[in-house]
């Protein structure tokens, strides 16, 4: 389905009315909303940087689950234009932005960006922030990174034991405004993920922003630095057999370069800030990688299930931007109000 956003009555969220003509770029985006953003730290050992989410539909072609060529997908593929991909396969669920070159060449495309000393990828947007009004004052900020590699973890710390490798990572941190105060804070981890009251969670500079720790590779969001296991979703212990590293490396501001929405959830419209930033990106259904290579593939590893090469995640739309807790609704939710692993 096409979405065109026509209208430019955005829904006020709490925010004051914005001179059209002043400001248009980022009219009406609560100023909390970036008063509050979240600060990231890289991993010093990091090599796999945020990336262009425009130039995912460069990089890629797209095609189905049994590795067919889409006919009839428009070309080029741009952020206006990938939710057409819907019309195909199974509504596009089952389409793959897949690599031209193939995920095991690691084209130098997939290493992304390294921030400059202020933060900023340039001209590069890696970033977006989509914000969802909910009942009982509550507005949710949603801080959306993207990577285009995800290169997973070493099993016991060996490398010939690596596992969830994929093309395409979105990962994302949500700020809970309750009548514009932050009040909780999740971070995103593999297929899980943590929440904190904003109150516990560190500042950037001792001031509003709150710092986020970005494992080396598979880009988890923690809210501290160190080494994280995550052998079971959900439960970060200090050591274990999957472990992520995180520190205070490369320091990336993902404000500076951000797309802004904001997301009914009653209508599932996306609707961009400035009417300008693209949108139909947002609703493509399929999944922002190569598919995961079939165990025939040499290079390909099986360990206990887990495979070497999986496939890419779907997209933003997909991380339960209406859910009521500060968890998604697929986990139970403890929002601790002391920084533990
Ligand atoms: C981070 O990933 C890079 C690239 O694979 C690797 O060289 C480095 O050793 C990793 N760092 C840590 C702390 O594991
Ligand atoms: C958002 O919409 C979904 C689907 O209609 C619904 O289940 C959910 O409760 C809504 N969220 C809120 C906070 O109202």
């Amino acid at each position: 389905m096409f979405y065109f956003c026509v209208s430019l009555v955005l829904p006020l969220i709490g925010a004051s009315i914005a001179s059209p003509l002043k400001n248009l770029d980022k009219r009406d985006l609560p100023s909390f909303v970036r008063q509050y953003a979240p600060v990231a730290y890289l991993d010093s050992t990091e090599i796999y940087f945020p990336s262009s989410i425009a130039g995912q539909a460069t990089h890629t072609h797209p095609e189905d689950g049994s590795g067919n060529n889409i006919a009839g997908a428009p070309s080029p593929l741009t952020l206006d234009n990938l939710n057409s991909l819907n019309n195909f396969a199974s509504s596009g669920t089952n389409v793959y932005l897949t690599s031209d070159e193939g995920i095991e060449a690691l084209p130098s495309w997939l290493r992304g960006v390294e921030p400059d000393s202020s933060g900023s990828t340039g001209s590069t947007i890696a970033s977006l922030i989509i914000t969802v009004s909910k009942p009982n004052n509550i507005l949710d900020a949603f801080y959306f990174y993207f990577y285009a590699y995800n290169q997973g973890n070493w099993v016991l710390g060996l490398p010939a034991l690596e596992f969830g490798d994929h093309v395409g990572d979105w990962e994302h941190t949500m700020v809970r405004f309750v009548n514009g105060a932050p009040t909780a804070m999740w971070f995103s981890q593999h297929s899980s993920g943590e929440a904190f009251t904003y109150s516990a969670v560190q500042k950037y500079n001792n001031g509003d922003r709150p710092v986020v720790y970005v494992a080396n590779g598979t880009h988890a969001n923690y809210a501290i630095p160190g080494t994280h296991d995550h052998t079971i979703p959900g439960l970060n212990l200090l050591a274990g057999p999957l472990e992520d590293h995180t520190d205070a490396g490369v320091f990336w501001d993902p404000l500076v370069n951000a797309y802004t929405y904001s997301y009914d959830n009653t209508t599932g419209v996306f609707t961009a800030y400035n009417g300008q930033d693209p949108t139909g990106y947002l609703d493509f259904a399929g999944r922002w990688g190569d598919n995961q290579l079939p165990d025939s593939t040499s290079g390909q590893i099986d360990v206990f299930g887990e495979r070497k090469y999986v496939a890419g995640p779907t997209g933003p739309r997909d991380k339960d931007l209406g859910r009521s807790n500060v968890c998604p609704t697929s986990q139970s939710c403890s929002v601790s109000s002391i920084l533990l692993p």
